[in-house]
Order: C-alpha cells, then structure tokens, then sequence
C-alpha cells in the first residue's frame, strides 16, 4: 500500500465528530498521530473524555489524546448541548473511558509533531472551533509552511448559517481563530454547510449502520438517532446534516466532493454577521484564493463508504 497519509484530529465530540473519527479509525489509509480535543459542542473536560471513548469504541485504546485550548481566544465560550445533548454524546450507553490522557497539552503535541515529522507530511483535520490550530500557529509560526493541508469542516455560504443567519458554528465560536488560520498560507479544503446540509442521516441510512450487528454499528445508530432530532425539527427533513466525517471522506475519496478554489475572509467586525465565512465564489474580488470550497457530494458514495469502513471496526 502507498504512504499512508499522517493526520491530526483536531476535534470538539459532538456525535458527528465520533463518526468522523470512527471513519478514521475504520481507514488504514489514514495514520491517526492523535487526536487533540477543543472547547465547543460542549466544554473541553467533555470532548477530551467524549474523545477517549470513541477510540475505546473503536477499539484502540493506543491512541494519543490531548487536551488543548479550554475557551476561544477572545470572545465568550458558546457551546451546543441542545443539538448533542447534556454529555456532548447522549444517544448511546458508552462507558466510561480507561485509557489516560495524555499529560501534554495539544498545542505543544501539534507544534512538535509538525515541527518533527518530514516536511509536507501531516494533514490536519480540525472538526470543531479553530483555536487549537490558530494557538499552534501563533505559538510557532513556522509550522504553517511543513503542514501538508488543513481538511476542515467549518463556514456556509449559500445555505448561510446554523446558528446566527449567518454563522455556521464551528466558525462562529472563534471566528478570531478562524480569521488567522485562512490567513496563514496554508492550503486550506473546506466543507461548508452547503456540502453537509446534503449528507442526511436518512433513517434508511441510520438502519445500514444498525444492521451492522456490531457495537460500532449500534452506537453510531443511537448517536445518529439522537443528533439528527434537533436538525429534523428544525428543517423538516429526514434525517440531519452528518457534518464532520465530510472532512474523513475527502482524504479517502476526494472524488466524492466538488467545489471551487476561492477566497474565504472571516468577519470578526460585525456582531451581526460575526464568523460569517465571506466567500468569493464568483471571484468579483481580486483577493487571493485561499481554499478549495466544496459545495456538491455525492450522498450516496459518502454514506456507502461510512458503513463500509464503520463495519471493519
Ligand atoms: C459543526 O458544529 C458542531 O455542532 C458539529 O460537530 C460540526 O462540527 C456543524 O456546524
Ligand atoms: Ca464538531
């Protein structure tokens, strides 16, 4: 088999973090580095122990797990549980995790392993708020250039927004953070809402992942059952948006994702539009491009690939 791709997992779980990581860990193409846990979907004390069981779910306990930045860089911490619930998890019945923590703190993890690993090696997969990534940079600003590319889920544009008109969370919980990483000259692959608004939990989905018969299998069901509710009564659709696993996707079959390089500003000014993801899709600006924006996915392969490499595990 070709090099496998060396990733870091930059995560706030959150159920559809879980089945991204869960992805993952289901894909040998992918070298897990480890899994550094973010304030957002609920606090860091949460995400890093929502983190922990999700790698015992998976079956690998081996996996290193850090705990990074405890709030945003500026603005007041904003968490989700009436999406993901009081855990961040609820849905399943996960036990408590065994495995420890890993005593460094993610952003140090992140520096070093960048700084360490041979250039232009290490993808990072940030699947919450930027501001692990954005404390990284800042705490060692040569690690922008060694970075392979940042996959992210995060921003909106035609769909707009998911918890302001105009924010999407993920952007919204530290648009600062945001704001310095599309600036930082990294090549930067994002999926919007307007990617993951088209990859619904359809409960004919939901029920592949059951019929799995395996621990996996079910709790990737009950997390899904619990997690599309809120989106459901919101959008009357069936099913929610699976948000994060677009980001797994992409690096194993980017042929699922089309979209458009394009420059992407954050808006850090207004309150109204703050962590709006301003994105210059028909290039009417003369601002460099920043990131290759994904708008279309094909739903079907996606989800056909997620029950697929959920069912090795
Ligand atoms: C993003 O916000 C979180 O609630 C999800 O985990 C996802 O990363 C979607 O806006
Ligand atoms: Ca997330």
């Amino acid at each position: 088999m070709a090099d496998r791709q060396k990733i870091i997992i930059d995560t706030d779980p959150g159920q559809d973090d879980a089945v991204a990581m869960l992805l993952a860990f289901g894909s040998p193409e992918l070298e897990i580095l480890g899994i550094t846990a973010v304030a957002g979907n609920v606090p860091l004390k949460l995400t890093e122990k929502n983190a922990r069981k999700i790698c015992e779910l998976a079956g690998k306990p081996e996996t290193k797990v850090f705990a990074g930045a405890i709030r945003p860089l500026v603005r007041d911490p904003v968490s989700a549980e009436e999406v993901h619930g009081k855990t961040g998890l609820d849905g399943p019945d996960l036990p408590e995790p065994t495995m420890k923590l890993q005593e460094q703190y993610a952003v140090d993890f992140i520096v070093e392993t960048i700084m360490s690993e041979k250039f232009g090696t290490v993808t990072l997969c940030p699947l919450g708020p930027l501001t692990n990534i954005a404390l990284a940079l800042i705490r060692e600003p040569k690690i922008a250039k060694r970075i392979r590319q940042i996959v992210l889920m995060g921003g909106g544009f035609f769909e707009g927004g998911n918890v302001t008109p105009a924010a999407e969370f993920n952007i919204f919980v530290d648009p600062q953070a945001a704001d310095l990483v599309f600036r930082s000259g990294i090549p930067i692959v994002m999926m919007p809402l307007d990617v993951t608004h088209k990859a619904l939990t359809k409960a004919s989905r939901v029920e592949k992942f059951r019929k799995l018969g395996t621990r996996v299998g079910n709790a990737t069901a009950d997390m899904l059952e619990f997690f599309e509710l809120f989106d459901e009564r919101k959008y009357g659709s069936d099913g929610g948006p699976l948000h994060d696993p677009c980001v797994i996707a992409y690096l194993l079959k980017p042929e699922l994702f089309s979209g458009r390089e394009c420059n992407v500003a954050i808006e850090t000014g207004s309150e109204l539009t703050m962590g709006m993801t301003v994105i210059d899709w028909w290039g009417v600006t003369k601002r460099p491009k920043n990131a290759l924006v994904m708008h279309d996915i094909d739903h079907d392969g996606f989800f056909d690939l997620l029950v697929e490499r959920l069912g090795r595990l």
